[in-house]
Formats: structure tokens, C-alpha cells, sequence
């Protein structure tokens, strides 16, 4: 058993002693939570936080169906995919049911980074290529590949990594597929071969980018004429997050080569998968193979099998799709009042309110941002802050979130704007 500090202050010179400086803590105040069931977080003081900012707990916190599933499956067995077992077959058979990708096939890994790690592999294998596209505040993990292909994250893009503007607002979007037809151009007069294109469906650390449905398709079209593979990074948006589909790509009407998934998949248990066409992985597979040691473990198996039926049990994707538009048309009435919200981006239960400055306060659209998020911090509710300039309120709730809960944030987030803290 680990112990448990009732001091927040000693944890922090803690941290700062032992944990490597690489680390982050959200907000003014850093919160120390203890628990949590569904929606609601709670800290070592017993005050409760709803969650709209977790994507992982997609099924809301600690369900106990998944905690179910979890602890029996580590009771009874827990190894690896060199033995035959029932599990990861469900598991693949269920996916991908939800993917539509023609005679699929699926790699488990432990996380979202090494699926996009293994997509990126795969894709540089079968075309031959080593050029990738990406977007200008892309983030797709931590190898050290995935690491050059997250500019989010501020270090240098690796080789052959070149970067598009994110399709913020209609314009841009409308315009995707020419700025990748004219980066594919770019590299070609590089004399670099293109391997393909990687992006997350939401352009969640660009922003949020939702609108409008299927602008990815003449991108993707380019890439695919110019011989390279298009992976859909799903690790934000996957599992019903965005109310119509499954799959964020769905929205935009296109079957990508590769998709990656991870996060909410096991709901908080770190499980991920790589699914794609049986011919990409063959011929990837070609004198090679991948062996995972947690890839499809037994555990994982089982929690995200568990994951999958209470999102169809509990008709989340039903609910992100109502609660997510009560929240969108809330966020607009609040725009109506308060000009520092310039846009409403999102779909379901993925949504980025766009602020500007604030002309009463002074306060560029960060700094505004950054009060916010801190703001609504003490009144209860946990919301984050995103894209390039870091003007972009996140919000990303479990997919059980009800009205009360959209009405108990879209309070907080009103008494935020209008007060000076
Ligand atoms: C879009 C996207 N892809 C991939 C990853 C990496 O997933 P993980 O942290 O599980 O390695 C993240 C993590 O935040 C992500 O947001």
C-alpha cells in the first residue's frame, strides 16, 4: 500500500526533489485528488470537481463495470498474445466492427505513442518513404519519432517531418487539402519521399477543428495520389467522443490506411491498438515482426471489452450528441454576452471555446484563457486550456456527463467571465 500525504505543500517540495523538472501541474493552486466516481473528482479536503477536461475516463471515473471487468480478469489470468486466448480476438472483432476499414486487422500496444510509433513504422515501411505531414501544433506522443512529429510539445520536428497550418475556422478548413497538395510539393522539390500524413481528427492541441464534416477528405485524396498512407491519429477522439460516429475520421467520410486509438480505451488502464488493412500490415510484416510484451495483455483485453459495452449500454454516443449540443448552444449564449468568446469550436463532447483579449481587463486571449481555467478551478469545475497560443478553453468531460452537469459548467463558466477572478 502506498501512504498518502494530507499535506499538498510538502507533496510539491516532494516533487520537486524526486520527480525529474520534465513535469507539469495544472493550475494556480495544484490540486491533490484522492477519488473519484463518474463525472465528479474529488481532492484530500473531500471538495468535489466536475470533470470536463479528462478524455480518458470516457465512461466516467472508476465505473464500476470496468473495475469489474478489470479485477476479475487480474484474478484469473493476465499474460501475453504468444498463447492463444479469447480476449484480444473479441476485443479486434469489436473494434473493428466500429472501424469499417476493409478486411481489417489490429496491433494492441500499451499506448497511444507507441500506436502512432508502429503506424509511423509501418507507413515508412510499405511506401518506402521517410516525409510525413503533420500540423503546426500537433501533438502524437513521446518516442523520440513521434516526439519530431509533436511540435506541440516544443522540440525540433524530426527528419522528414514537415508541418501544415491546423484547419482552424472555415477558411482554413476549406482550404486543407490545397496547403497539403502544396506541402506534398514542397517535399517533392526536397527530394523527399512521402511516407504519409498523420493527424488527430479533432486538431485538439491545434485548437479544436470540427467543421465543416468531411474537409479532411481532399487531403487525404492528396496524399493518397502522391503514393503515401494517411493515419488517423483517434487518441483523442475515438470512443464516441464526438457523438456521431465511433471514430472522428467518420465524420469526414473517409477510410484511412491506419488508425491509432489509446486513451479512453481502457478508461484510465493504459491499452492502445494500431488498426489498419490486412495488406498494410502484411506487407510490413514481411520478414519482420512486432511483439509487444502489455500489447493485448489479458487485463487490458478485458477492460477495454468492458469499455466498449457500457458505451453501448449506457448510449454514450446518444449522450455525448445531447449533452454536447446543450453545452455548444450554452457556450453561444454566453458568446452573446461576453465578447471575449470569439468561437465555438467542437463536436460532442469535444469542444474549444476560441477567447480573444479582454478589453476590460487588459488581458491578452492566453492570459484570459489561463484565468479562466483557474477560475472555474475554484468554483468546481475543471476545464483546460489549448492550441498555438494558448487561447482555447478545452473541454472534454466523460461521455455520461448529464444536463445538470452542462448547466452546473456553463454556471461556473459565466460567474468566471464575469467576475475579475
Ligand atoms: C492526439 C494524441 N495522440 C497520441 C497521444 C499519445 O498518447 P499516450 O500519452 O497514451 O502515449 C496523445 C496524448 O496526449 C494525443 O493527444
Amino acid at each position: 500500500m502506498t501512504t498518502s500525504s494530507a499535506d499538498p505543500g510538502s507533496l510539491l517540495a516532494r516533487r520537486a526533489r524526486l520527480l525529474a523538472p520534465t513535469y507539469q501541474l495544472f493550475y494556480e493552486q495544484p490540486l491533490q485528488l484522492v477519488r473519484a466516481a463518474g463525472v465528479w473528482m474529488y481532492d484530500q479536503a473531500g471538495r468535489r470537481y466536475l470533470d470536463a477536461y479528462n478524455n480518458v475516463p470516457v465512461v466516467g471515473h472508476c465505473h464500476p463495470r470496468v473495475v469489474a471487468a478489470l479485477t476479475h480478469q487480474a484474478r484469473t489470468l493476465n499474460t501475453h498474445t504468444r498463447y492463444l486466448a479469447e480476449q484480444p480476438l473479441q476485443l479486434a472483432e469489436q473494434l473493428l466492427a466500429t472501424l469499417s476499414l476493409p478486411d481489417g486487422r489490429v496491433i494492441f500496444t500499451c499506448t497511444g505513442s507507441e500506436a502512432n510509433d508502429l503506424a509511423v513504422r509501418i507507413a515508412k515501411g510499405v511506401t518506402g518513404g521517410r516525409g510525413f505531414i503533420i500540423t503546426e501544433f500537433a501533438y502524437h506522443g513521446v518516442t523520440d519519432a513521434i516526439a519530431g512529429m509533436s511540435p506541440e510539445d516544443g522540440g525540433p520536428l524530426g527528419p522528414g517531418v514537415y508541418t501544415v497550418a491546423a484547419p482552424l475556422g472555415p477558411q482554413r478548413a476549406a482550404s486543407f487539402g490545397e496547403r497539403v497538395r502544396e506541402c506534398i510539393g514542397r517535399m517533392q522539390a526536397d527530394g523527399v519521399g512521402l511516407a504519409g500524413m498523420l493527424v488527430d481528427t479533432i486538431f485538439s492541441s491545434d485548437g479544436v477543428c470540427a467543421e465543416p464534416r468531411g474537409f479532411l477528405a481532399d487531403a487525404v485524396n492528396a496524399v493518397h495520389a502522391a503514393g503515401g498512407l494517411f493515419i488517423a491519429d483517434e487518441v483523442q477522439p475515438g470512443f464516441g467522443r464526438l457523438g456521431e460516429a465511433m471514430w472522428g475520421f467518420q465524420r469526414h467520410g473517409i477510410v484511412p490506411d491506419l488508425v491509432t486509438m489509446g486513451k479512453p480505451m481502457g478508461n484510465g488502464h493504459p491499452v492502445a491498438a494500431v488498426a489498419g488493412r490486412s495488406e498494410v500490415f502484411a506487407q510490413f510484416a514481411r520478414g519482420r515482426r512486432y511483439f509487444n510484451t502489455y500489447g493485448g495483455n489479458s487485463v487490458s483485453c478485458a477492460t477495454a471489452l468492458a469499455v466498449l459495452e457500457v458505451i453501448s449500454a449506457e448510449q454514450l454516443l446518444e449522450n455525448a450528441r445531447h449533452s454536447g449540443a446543450q453545452l455548444q448552444r450554452g457556450l453561444r449564449a454566453l458568446a452573446q454576452r461576453h465578447s471575449v468568446i470569439r468561437e465555438v469550436r467542437g463536436a460532442g463532447l469535444f469542444l474549444g471555446v476560441q477567447l480573444g483579449a479582454n478589453p476590460a481587463s487588459g488581458l491578452s486571449g492566453a492570459a484570459e484563457t489561463r484565468r479562466i481555467v483557474n477560475g472555474m478551478c475554484r468554483r468546481g469545475v475543471l476545464v483546460g486550456a489549448t492550441g498555438r497560443d494558448g487561447d482555447v478553453l478545452k473541454i472534454r468531460p466523460p461521455l455520461t456527463l448529464e444536463a445538470q452537469h452542462a448547466e452546473l459548467l456553463l454556471t461556473a463558466l459565466d460567474q468566471t467571465l464575469q467576475s475579475a477572478t
